[in-house]
């Protein structure tokens, strides 16, 4: 507020001036109307109506005017600042409306948007197609059985007919567990948990083992140092080659569609007699295409080993040989992924790509 007039300054006063008034209204519209942001109109705000705009001095000197003057002063002065006022309140609501239009816009929130989920683990291919070979098993009436990976060199060899010279012993390429002397190997064939399961269980037994066998096979394309079996043991009174036959021809038609069956040609394991290699009806052509590249037009797909157990076997495991006989069969669980799915390189299915095994669907 102003003190009491005791200097009267002509200059000052000429603030009040109706045409300096006006000047500064429109001064201060223009620069309100300008301003285009929260920041501008905040010093517009300053300079035009703040202690030191000329509208905020000639209000002062209002109080310096004789009596007379100060009403029609007072007026004039307190219509222009409520002009401006009113202006800045308008142009301060317009602005603030804008940048909440912005913020509307720049920070909006897409609620629609797929979220980007942490992938969920699953269970491998491979585990899927044993587990789904183990169901078959399993719904035939079968036991399903396991043994040991680091397994006693008597079980996966002596018990099952391998002589100590035996030509098997080498031609299954073995890994042996140090020290030789522990007579420990890693498991070349599920075949061994035959023997455990007779000598646990005892017949009548009809019992599946699905696992995981090592060979010192170099990593290509058909094969795999670590791969994976299912063994088929069936043992009982009257046990003959059609039973084996009936049963792998259901366990083809589940797995690989009706209508495909197996075939037997003469073959020879230690642990089997007759023995033979059993091939699939080609899943592709079912045979009837001599260009097909699934059978190489042979109509067969080589499939596993089977036969009938070996009476050297039952007795060393404990079974009544004049009682009971029994059939056996070995297979590929890897083999069998790769034929129902046509993956052509075993090495996709181990090398933990999760892009590869999402392709055969995502079970838990
Ligand atoms: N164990 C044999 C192999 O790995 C397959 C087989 C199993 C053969 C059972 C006959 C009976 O080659």
């Amino acid at each position: 507020m102003s003190g009491p007039n005791t200097s009267y300054d002509p200059v000052e006063v000429s603030a009040l001036d109706p045409a300096a008034i006006d000047e500064a209204v429109s001064a201060a519209l223009t620069a309100i109307a300008a301003a285009g942001s929260l920041g501008e109109l905040k010093a517009v705000r300053t300079e035009h109506a703040g202690d030191k705009s000329a509208l905020a001095l000639a209000n002062r000197e209002i109080g310096a005017l004789p009596p007379t003057a100060k009403a029609e002063a007072g007026k004039r002065v307190g219509q222009a600042r409520g002009r401006v006022g009113q202006a800045l309140k308008e142009r301060q609501a317009e602005l603030e409306d804008e940048r909440d239009q912005r913020i509307l816009i720049d920070e909006a929130v897409d609620m629609s948007l797929v979220p980007r989920r942490a992938p969920m683990g699953h269970r491998h291919p491979i585990e899927l197609m044993g587990t789904r070979i183990a169901d078959i098993m399993v719904g035939m009436g079968w036991e399903i059985a396991e043994g040991p990976e680091i397994e006693a060199e008597w079980f996966n060899f002596d018990a099952l007919n391998f002589d100590i010279d035996h030509p098997a012993r080498q031609m299954q390429d073995t890994f042996y567990v140090d020290p030789p002397s522990a007579g420990l190997v890693l498991r070349t064939h599920t075949s061994p948990v035959q023997a455990r399961a007779m000598l646990e269980r005892g017949a009548p037994l009809y019992v599946g083992c699905i696992g995981r066998v090592f060979r010192t096979d170099e990593l290509d394309a058909t094969h795999m140092p670590a791969f994976h079996q299912v063994e088929g043991l069936a043992v009982d009174e009257g046990i003959t080659m059609a039973n084996l036959k009936g049963t792998l021809d259901r366990l083809a038609s589940e797995l690989f569609g009706e209508g495909i069956t197996t075939r037997l040609r003469p073959s020879y394991f230690p642990f089997t007699e007759p023995s033979a290699e059993m091939d699939l009806r080609c899943f592709v052509c079912r045979g009837t295409d001599p260009d097909c590249r699934a059978c190489s037009g042979t109509g067969w797909i080589e499939w596993g080993g089977c036969g009938m157990v070996n009476q050297n076997v039952l007795r060393a495991c404990g079974i009544d040989t004049d009682r009971f006989s029994g059939f056996a069969f070995g297979m590929g669980v890897d083999r069998a992924l790769m034929f129902r799915t046509g993956v052509a390189d075993m090495r996709e299915m181990i090398e933990g790509d999760v892009r590869f095994d999402a392709q055969f669907g995502l079970e838990i």
